[in-house]
């Protein structure tokens, strides 16, 4: 009986000390703060982007859901940042395994938008997927802060 009644309580120790415990293995690449401020907005914008092209896909808009691909993850929007200070260009900043990650993103991207904006729906569908690998494997290994 009495043991019934701790239980919740043990319960929400254990809760509270999950996230105490659970070390932060991911390494953290040092930007600074201007930076780490484009990057956040590029990531939110890259969240967006994808929601659209999800959207797009599913109804049926595959060409659509290419350019937008192309336009906002893919290799186009290499460079976007050159005409910032250099404090705020997050690429320069990332060691070089990070910005191979980002890399390899953008050409997925691409390779999706070629086949969806070739109206090859079948190998757009098909290549979904890599559109998020590089963002899960990014943020499985990497931050900021
Ligand atoms: C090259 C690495 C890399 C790639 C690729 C990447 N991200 Fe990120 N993302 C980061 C880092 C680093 C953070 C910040 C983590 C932290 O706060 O320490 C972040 C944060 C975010 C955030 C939170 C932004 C905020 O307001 O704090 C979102 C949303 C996000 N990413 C979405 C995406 C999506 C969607 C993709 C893929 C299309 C993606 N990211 C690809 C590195 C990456």
């Amino acid at each position: 009986m009495k043991a019934d009644r701790l239980r919740p309580l043990w319960l929400v120790g254990l809760l509270l000390a999950g996230p105490l415990m659970a070390e932060d293995q991911r390494q953290l690449a040092t930007l600074p703060p201007p930076a780490q401020e484009t990057l956040r907005q590029e990531m939110l914008a890259n969240l967006v982007a994808l929601n659209e092209i999800l959207g797009l896909v599913a109804t049926d808009k595959i060409k659509e859901a290419g350019a937008v691909a192309e336009q906002q993850l893919g290799l186009s929007v290499q460079g976007r940042n050159r005409d910032k200070p250099f404090d705020a260009r997050p690429g320069p900043y990332m060691p070089q395994a990070m910005r191979a990650l980002g890399m390899e993103g953008h050409r997925a991207a691409s390779e999706f938008a070629k086949a969806a904006q070739a109206g090859a729906r079948d190998r757009a569908l098909a290549l979904m997927p890599s559109l998020t690998n590089a963002c899960v494997s990014c943020h499985a290994s990497w931050r900021i802060r």
